[in-house]
């Protein structure tokens, strides 16, 4: 029985949950330092402002950066828990407004080689993240590495984030192309929200989305629709200098009041009635069994 069947059926297996499964959002984007981490950590913060539950996964394991904006250091990551016996609630820190967040470490990219017993416990162990969240945010590296791609195509939601500098437009087209490519891509499961960061305002970010719609629509399959924008706000840069989101520093800046209308947006029950609420051990699995 190969890696993948073994997950089908321990996911199969597993005890059904009495709470809807967690949202998985992953926010991402073609080129690095564009605000993907502050995107995730501002979105986490204003959705716990209106009493959601959220976890964040800090999957770019070059960078670790949402430790930093916490100003908190884990005492564990997912290595702990693949290759240390250790559980969920270990490796889980719990930064401001009780946002959760857990660092990747370099645990994802040796999941290949796990033995049924070790797919047990973490699948059994990342499903409890379902009872623990409501939304779980995962914050990936940049770019068309392999790694990153294997969240994407196991997101059944991406948020891409795209500044209007030139080559920030045009990573996020190669990555969108090295999705449409990707042997485990689905349109159909997908939706892709982009996020317009560091503009002037929404007419900047219209533009910049309508610049990408259009080269996609007409060159790749993949449909992508506008999520909304964050102004260039030096609020923003000042919140990070002080390790705080700028959701928290300073509720009234520009920049946070646009993620509270993201998160507005995101939330709308009649705009996300086609939001599948597919669970951490179904994404998991997916990027597990690579098949
Ligand atoms: N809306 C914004 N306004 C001003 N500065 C921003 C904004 N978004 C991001 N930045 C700046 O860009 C830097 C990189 O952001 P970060 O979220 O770490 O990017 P990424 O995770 O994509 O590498 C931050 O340190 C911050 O100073
Ligand atoms: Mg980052």
């Amino acid at each position: 029985m190969d890696q993948a069947e073994q997950l089908r059926r321990i996911i199969k297996g597993s005890a059904p949950s009495k709470r809807p499964l967690a949202r998985v959002i992953t926010v991402t984007s073609g080129k690095g330092g564009v605000g993907k981490s502050n995107t995730a950590i501002n979105l986490a913060i204003q959705m716990r402002k209106i009493g959601q539950k959220v976890i964040i996964l800090d999957a770019d394991f070059g960078l670790a950066n949402i430790e930093i904006m916490f100003g908190a250091v884990p005492k564990h990551n997912l290595c702990d828990l693949i290759y240390k016996g250790k559980n969920i609630k270990d490796i889980i820190t719990w930064g401001p407004m009780e946002v959760g967040f857990i660092s990747g470490g370099s645990g994802i990219t040796g999941l290949s080689n796990l033995n049924r017993d070790e797919l047990s416990y973490i699948v059994e162990n990342l499903a409890e993240l379902d009872e623990m969240a409501d939304t779980i945010i995962v914050d990936t590296g940049a770019g068309i590495a392999d790694a990153v791609l294997e969240f994407l195509v196991a997101s059944g939601e991406i948020l891409l984030v795209t500044t209007p500098e030139p080559t920030s437009i045009t990573d996020s087209y190669s990555l969108l192309k090295a999705l449409s490519r990707h042997p485990r891509y689905h349109a159909e499961t997908t939706q892709i929200k982009v996020l317009a960061n560091k503009v002037t305002g929404e007419s900047e970010a219209k533009a910049l989305y309508a610049k990408l719609e259009t080269v996609v629509e007409r060159y790749l399959k993949v449909p992508i629709s506008y999520l909304g924008m964050v102004p260039q706000d030096p609020q923003l840069a000042k919140a990070v200098m002080q390790q705080m989101p700028v959701s928290l520093e300073n509720p009234k800046a520009r920049s946070a009041v646009a993620y509270e209308m993201i998160v507005a947006k995101l939330t709308n029950r009649e705009l996300n009635k086609n939001v599948a609420r597919r669970g951490m051990a179904a994404f998991f699995s997916q990027i597990i069994a690579r098949k």
